[in-house]
């Protein structure tokens, strides 16, 4: 079918709030390009949103599935469990940098890992406090709607909210807080809504997804730790965006030598698979009763075979090695970007977790302008996703395995539409 018609049908049958604007269907792909319904060509810089560290369908990991495919697709694990969940397992635990030795459960999304870590944290403190931070992303459902740190679109038309979700300031420095601020912030969190004896974690994101790719630094995450263990509060970090080797490491926490007591994890892992696993200490991951975690299809066969391919192509192609390579070229041309032209500041990135924020004369957000630098970049064959509290930011999660050439063309464009729109 052609765009136009599937667009017909995209009207007609798909609900308003579940539909892409977008009016080029996606027909196929490979590592950093894909071609819509009419045959167009795309530069793909978003990913799938952070999904596809490795590139669309590696072939590796497209080979894995197939054989699966021909084995078992599904027994629901907890009717019959199968290798893959239990491989998975032994090998999320011998990655991840929790406390102690790592337990862990499979989901399907990256909501449903951070609904899960909730539940994890409530059953191993008896307590039911959340704290989480102020442009934080965690997902749609209820518990994590509440959690997130910016109100629309994802909070808007849903209230109310569950309680007991409380919230702090998150260190950017860009917008004016500082370190000491969000500390601050945390400590009246803690005094004023908060009660320490009845909090059972903090959920953070080492590095802000849709919050805009700020990172927390070392120095806060280890005060952040020090904090949690002062009053037996579990520390969570959510990974989702910034794990599996956006940030040049496996886990984005790994760069600030703190250890969580869960991590939650999705996304690059299945390499377009849906899956997503908690991680945490056994003490924690054991505290609920049998059958207290799971769904139909948390874990699926297929979704595992994918997540132990991945891990293959990590050791095999030196993903960490090429996302931190990537990182540099992007910090490069960002370089060159904020000295030559005057709406581009704030340029920043660990590993290839990149970004620079769009502002106006007087040095506030463009979100205007960056609104349209996405939408006349996709014209131009290139997808690209803004994000931040105020849409003023330009990320970059396309492949670390995106070939040089691909690139280049793909940051010309940004180039000559930034001096055509400044
Ligand atoms: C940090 C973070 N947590 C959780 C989620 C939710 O993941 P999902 O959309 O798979 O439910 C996202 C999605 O963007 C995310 O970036």
């Amino acid at each position: 079918m052609t765009n136009a018609e599937l667009n017909e049908l995209k009207q007609r049958y798909v609900a308003s709030g579940a539909a892409s604007p977008d009016q080029h269907f996606a027909d196929r792909a490979e590592n950093a390009e894909l071609w819509d319904a009419d045959g167009k060509r795309f530069i793909d810089f978003a990913g799938g949103i952070g999904v596809l560290n490795i590139g669309h369908r590696h072939p590796k990991v497209v080979e894995a599935v197939k054989a699966q495919l021909d084995r078992v697709m599904h027994t629901c694990q907890t009717v019959m469990p199968y290798e893959g969940y239990v491989k998975v397992a032994e090998q999320l635990s011998r990655i991840s940098p929790v406390r102690g030795h790592g337990k862990v459960m499979l989901a399907n999304s990256g909501a449903e890992a951070l609904e899960n870590a909730v539940k994890v944290a409530r059953a191993a403190t008896g307590r039911s406090s959340v704290i989480c931070f102020s442009g934080g992303y965690h997902g749609r459902t209820f518990m994590t709607m509440a959690m997130n740190g910016k109100v629309a679109p994802y909070r808007t038309d849903f209230g109310p909210m569950p309680g007991q979700v409380y919230r702090a300031p998150y260190p950017i420095d860009a917008l004016g807080i500082s370190e000491e601020d969000a500390l601050h912030g945390l400590k009246m969190t803690l005094k004023t809504d908060a009660n320490p004896r009845d909090t059972a974690a903090i959920v953070i994101e080492p590095v802000l997804g849709e919050g805009g790719f700020h990172a927390a630094s070392p120095s806060f995450m280890k005060q952040l730790r020090e904090l949690c263990d002062e009053h037996g509060i579990l520390l969570i970090v959510d990974e989702v965006q910034s794990g599996f080797g956006r940030t040049g490491r496996m886990f984005a926490v790994e760069h600030t030598g703190v250890e969580p007591d869960i991590i939650t994890m999705a996304k690059s892992m299945g390499d377009g698979m849906p899956i997503s696993a908690v991680v945490g200490t056994d003490r924690v991951m054991d505290a609920s009763g049998g059958n207290s975690l799971g769904g139909t299809y948390t874990g699926s066969p297929v979704a595992c075979a994918a997540v132990l391919a991945v891990l293959e192509v990590f050791e095999e192609e030196q993903i960490l090695a090429k996302s931190q390579a990537l990182g540099e070229k992007l910090g490069e041309r960002f370089a060159h970007w904020e000295q030559s032209f005057s709406c581009v500041r704030n340029s920043r990135h660990l590993g290839a977790m990149a970004a620079f924020d769009l502002v106006d004369g007087s040095g506030e957000p463009a979100t205007e302008l960056a609104g349209a630098l996405c939408k006349q970049a996709r014209q131009r064959g290139l997808i690209l996703l803004s994000c931040g509290l105020y849409g003023n930011t330009i990320r970059f999660l396309m492949p670390v395995t995106i070939g040089d050439e691909v690139l280049n063309e793909g940051l010309d464009i940004i180039e000559s539409l930034l001096s055509e729109l400044s």
